[in-house]
């Protein structure tokens, strides 16, 4: 075989994509393609140097007929032959062979092989892959709705365990209350003694309540809703939540100091700010080694800020990105409890109002939890432009 015939062979091969074989005139095999391999269930050249009649069925005279015939023209001759697989299985084929070149070129026959089944043909090959990847995507399709209902399913046993959880903890508050004041007018050594163990009490329904509104803002989804925002005074916003858990945050041993300008004016939700201030403020009382807390809210150029800061464990860097993800915690469980859902709550109801949530920590020193605002345009400038 020479150069040219060569190269012809494998031109042959690549666009043809069918099993094809190269052969002397005396039978020999001296080229293949990966079609023909398969077909002979053999690894891809093995049959190479081999007399074809030696993976054949079909009666060494008449293929040497056959061949001394092709070897003689350009118009491919047809004829059949069966092929014999390692494994003895047989492939009937039909066959054309001719000359690959014409002379001066060496005589050698090419031999185009076609099973009779079809089921070796390159569209049968590709139908077999299509079908194969259908099959892969119906069971991808199935798994993944599969994992949707369990998502679902989750969802609802949790939306559904903590708003049971609501009434027994507001009626265990309550009652928590009345006992509160009954023993307030005991007025013996024994009301002081049961006054700190109600506190207890009352600090651990507060904890309660928190993980499961956690839990039931996880299923609600009520971040992803877009917000009606409207322009208010951020400092109010934030004194008047403050105003309201105080308590709590006195219950975790924490001081607050407040650095709130006056007439902080920006585009807000008020609800989704103040859920945003407990998450951070319960934070920094739970991981601020009952150290000062600050509040702040401050205006600078077009922004305003709101900022609670602690001195207490601080994050390392490496963890200050993923604690906003869902049920990412810096911290072991043996020494803080949490569900890792807060931050991750925070940053989508912060984002649900345009805003930006970021943590800035050294660790050992603290962390300052920015919520970051476009200031809002005052309404008189708006409307006189
Ligand atoms: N003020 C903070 N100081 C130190 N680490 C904090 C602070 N706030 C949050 N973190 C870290 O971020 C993690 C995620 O916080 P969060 O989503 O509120 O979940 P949780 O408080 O339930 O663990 C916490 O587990 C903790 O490791
Ligand atoms: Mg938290």
């Amino acid at each position: 075989m020479d150069a040219t015939t060569q190269q012809l062979f494998q031109h042959l091969a690549r666009y043809l994509a069918e099993p094809l074989l190269a052969l002397s005139i005396d039978g020999q095999i001296v080229q293949s393609c990966p079609a023909v391999e398969r077909l002979l269930a053999r690894e891809e050249g093995s049959s190479i140097g081999h007399p074809l009649s030696d993976l054949v069925t079909d009666s060494p005279g008449r293929l040497a007929e056959y061949l001394r015939m092709c070897g003689r023209t350009l118009a491919p001759i047809p004829g059949a032959l069966t092929l014999r697989q390692p494994s003895g299985q047989l492939v009937a084929c039909r066959i054309r062979g001719a000359l690959l070149a014409p002379p001066p070129h060496p005589p050698v026959v090419v031999l185009r092989i076609i099973p009779k089944d079809g089921s070796h043909s390159p569209f049968a090959l590709l139908n077999q892959k299509i079908a194969a990847l259908s099959a892969e995507v119906v069971k991808r399709k199935h798994a993944e709705e599969e994992a949707l209902r369990a998502v679902h399913a989750r969802d609802e046993f949790l939306a559904v365990a903590s708003h049971e959880f609501k009434t027994p903890l507001q009626s265990l508050t309550l009652q928590l209350e009345l006992i509160g004041r009954s023993v307030s007018k005991l007025g013996t050594d024994v009301e002081q003694r049961l006054a700190s163990k109600i506190e207890t009490m009352k600090g651990q329904v507060d904890r309660l309540g928190a993980l499961s509104r956690g839990l039931l803002d996880l299923t609600a989804d009520e971040a992803g809703q877009p917000s009606i925002l409207c322009r208010a005074d951020l400092s109010e916003v934030v004194r008047t939540t403050v105003g309201r858990i105080a308590i709590q945050i006195a219950r975790a041993g924490c001081e607050l100091r407040l650095e709130l300008e006056p007439h902080a004016f920006i585009l807000l939700d008020v609800s989704r700010v103040d859920q945003i201030l407990v998450n951070l403020l319960s934070n920094a009382a739970k991981y601020g080694a009952g150290k000062p807390l600050h509040i702040s809210v401050k205006a600078e150029g077009q922004t305003v800020t709101l900022a609670v800061r602690d001195l207490g464990i601080g994050i390392a860097a490496a963890d200050q990105a993923r604690i906003f993800e869902k049920f990412e915690r810096a911290v072991s469980h043996e020494h803080f409890g949490g569900l890792g859902l807060g931050l991750f709550i925070s940053r989508q109801l912060a984002q649900a109002m345009r805003a930006v949530l970021s943590v800035s920590s050294v660790q050992g020193e603290g962390a300052t939890f920015s919520l970051q605002f476009a200031a809002a345009p005052h309404p008189v400038a708006e409307s006189a432009q």
